[in-house]
């Protein structure tokens, strides 16, 4: 290939892969399979390695990531980036358009015409926008000659971090615009993590041990702080734009703008509406009050926006907000009831955490019996105590959370909560890690929550996938006193399991087969399958890539540290195992 035709086909084919991004992440609606997407991107980037010279900064081969940033740089925002003032209910609204109304010199207040004659006194109304108000980390991207030039985060408002490398991992943020957009400008937005991808990745961080991530909202921000770009592309960030800014934009409203941006390939909330007097804000605030639990993300409230660019303009600013628009706040329900008691819950990689059993309460729907404690810190600043009244609220989590004390309605006689100091189950005294929230129960070979949990991650189908052995079998074995660890499983016998209760001809031989069947596979997935701390399914990969089983155990830490993705906490973990269990002969 010249170096011509290999320009033209770089082209064509970046051209093509930001086409069918856009389908997928934009329009959600993909018209190649994932695997066809991949030959042509791996197509791309090896004609990018051979001319290097034709590789653009706007590529879509970029969005792997991959490229690391040290540190992040200041800059100063073009626009300061304002926030928005607050509205929490009916009250605060019609303050609201009474202020935009008298802003502007109309005639304000009146809802219904008295009589026939004064229909000409009917004042007109506020063209606003309403939008979602996502729950995430705004951003500011700038374009110019239709390419993502650059992405800073809001900072101070003044000024923000330059995260441009990482931005351009979020498949929905077009690097290359299309159709007639203005030279330059900028256009501000929400990067938020989808739910699916929130739970997905706290299911597997809760697999391997790691600390789980609080909300959607910090894990967005967290991400796009990475210095690995790479791993911001894990992440599978999302993100919604919502307010233009420019010298040129084709538009006179905001409304109008917003369609327009969408025909350049950014992703617009297709939910927001045009509504003409503050009551038809109201109706939306309404709907999507219940509304927005079946979203595939979290919003905290609704944006309400005057559409007019005039408008805008006559209104102006505060010195921290526009007058021409103002945030309204979902409120979070809230009951009080009853803390009957504090249970102290042991996990899979001992780690505690107390839930506390409440007096059934209703609750958005649904009866509420249990609230997550989180940790003792939490249960000292709260001073929650048995028999106390509490808060209960339910916000973007799923498990609903203990916010506070009634303080007023605390008995005499109650009694400051004392942590637990020894595990529930095994009696082992816990332990707490520096910089660590959770205590732990360190007995981990024979805390039955931690071996029973163990072999059901074991069994478990992305492990060795041994689904003739469910997690109830497991318990009957462990407490049969068959099972005392992973090993005995293989040294079962089917006139073992014969007397077990449920326990037929056809399921004990199903079991010891699949046992049998176990044997054969990878040694990556039986090294993710040991429940190795931080050792998930990609870093499991990366040590089978690189090493087999009798290497890896004579590895220094230095060693492990060079394997692809494993850094300073997993060196440590997979170390700290290896070297126990080569000296118990594992
Ligand atoms: S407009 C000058 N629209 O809420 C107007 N903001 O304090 C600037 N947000 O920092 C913001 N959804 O991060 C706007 N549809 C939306 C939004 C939105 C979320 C965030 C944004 C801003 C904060 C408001």
């Amino acid at each position: 290939m010249t170096p011509t035709e290999a320009q033209h086909k770089i082209q064509d084919l970046s051209k093509l892969l930001e086409q069918h991004n856009y389908n997928y992440y934009v329009l959600d609606n993909p018209i190649i399979s994932d695997y066809d997407f991949d030959q042509l991107l791996e197509e791309l980037m090896a004609l990018e390695k051979q001319f290097p010279e034709f590789l653009s900064p706007n590529s879509p081969s970029q969005r792997v990531g991959g490229q690391i940033t040290k540190e992040f740089k200041s800059v100063k925002h073009q626009y300061a980036m304002l926030s928005l003032s607050n509205s929490y209910n009916q009250e605060d609204l019609l303050d609201f358009d009474r202020r935009v109304r008298e802003g502007l010199g109309l005639a304000s207040g009146l809802r219904e015409p008295q009589s026939p004659s004064a229909l000409n006194l009917f004042p007109e109304e506020i063209d606003y926008v309403c939008e979602l108000k996502f729950d995430g980390l705004s951003i500011s991207l700038i374009y110019e000659n239709g390419k993502l030039t650059q992405a800073i985060t809001r900072g101070d408002g003044v000024q923000g971090d330059d995260v441009t490398t990482n931005a351009k991992t979020i498949k929905s943020i077009p690097l290359q615009l299309k159709g007639n957009y203005p030279d330059k400008f900028e256009i501000r937005g929400e990067v938020f993590m989808p739910r699916p991808v929130f739970d997905a990745i706290n299911k597997e961080r809760e697999e391997i041990g790691d600390a789980l991530m609080a909300n959607p909202r910090n894990a967005a921000s967290g991400s796009m702080k990475m210095q690995d770009s790479a791993q911001t592309a894990k992440r599978k960030l999302d993100c919604f734009l919502y307010y233009v800014l420019g010298e040129n934009l084709p538009h006179q409203s905001h409304f109008d703008n917003m369609h327009a941006a969408k025909s350049w390939g950014f992703k617009i909330s297709e939910d927001a509406k045009l509504c003409s007097g503050i009551n038809e804000v109201i109706d939306f605030i309404n709907y999507w009050d219940k509304k927005r639990f079946d979203l595939p993300y979290d919003i905290d409230g609704i944006v309400i926006k005057v559409n007019g660019y005039n408008q805008q303009q006559n209104l102006g600013f505060t010195a921290k907000s526009p007058r021409w628009a103002i945030a309204y706040k979902f409120k979070a329900e809230q009951v009080s009831t009853e803390l009957l008691s504090i249970a102290y819950q042991v996990g899979r990689t001992g780690a505690i955490t107390p839930v506390a059993n409440l007096q059934p309460v209703q609750l958005g729907g649904t009866t509420v019996k249990r609230a997550s404690l989180h940790n003792a810190d939490i249960i000292e600043k709260l001073d929650v105590r048995l028999g106390d009244m509490v808060f209960v609220e339910k916000g973007g989590e799923i498990i609903p959370k203990i916010i506070g004390v009634d303080f007023s309605k605390r008995k005499a006689d109650s009694q400051p909560t004392h942590y637990i100091t020894h595990c529930p189950e095994c009696n082992t005294e816990l332990q707490r890690n520096e910089g660590e929230a959770n205590h732990f129960c360190p007995n981990e070979n024979e805390c039955p929550p931690q071996v029973i949990g163990k072999m059901e991650h074991f069994v478990s189908r992305k492990a060795m996938n041994i689904d003739s052995l469910g997690g109830e079998t497991i318990v009957q074995l462990f407490k049969a006193g068959l099972v005392k660890n992973i090993a005995d499983l293989y040294d079962l016998k089917k006139e073992q399991l014969l007397p077990l209760e449920r326990m037929a001809e056809k399921s004990a031989n199903n079991l010891i087969e699949g046992l049998e069947a176990s044997k054969q596979v990878p040694f990556e997935r039986v090294l993710y399958a040991i429940g190795i701390r931080h050792v998930g399914e990609t870093t499991a990969k990366n040590c089978e890539k690189v090493k087999t089983l009798d290497v890896l155990i004579h590895s220094t830490k230095e060693e492990l540290l060079a394997i692809d993705e494993v850094g300073e906490i997993i060196a440590i973990s997979l170390h700290e195992f290896l070297v126990t269990k080569k000296q118990s002969h594992y």
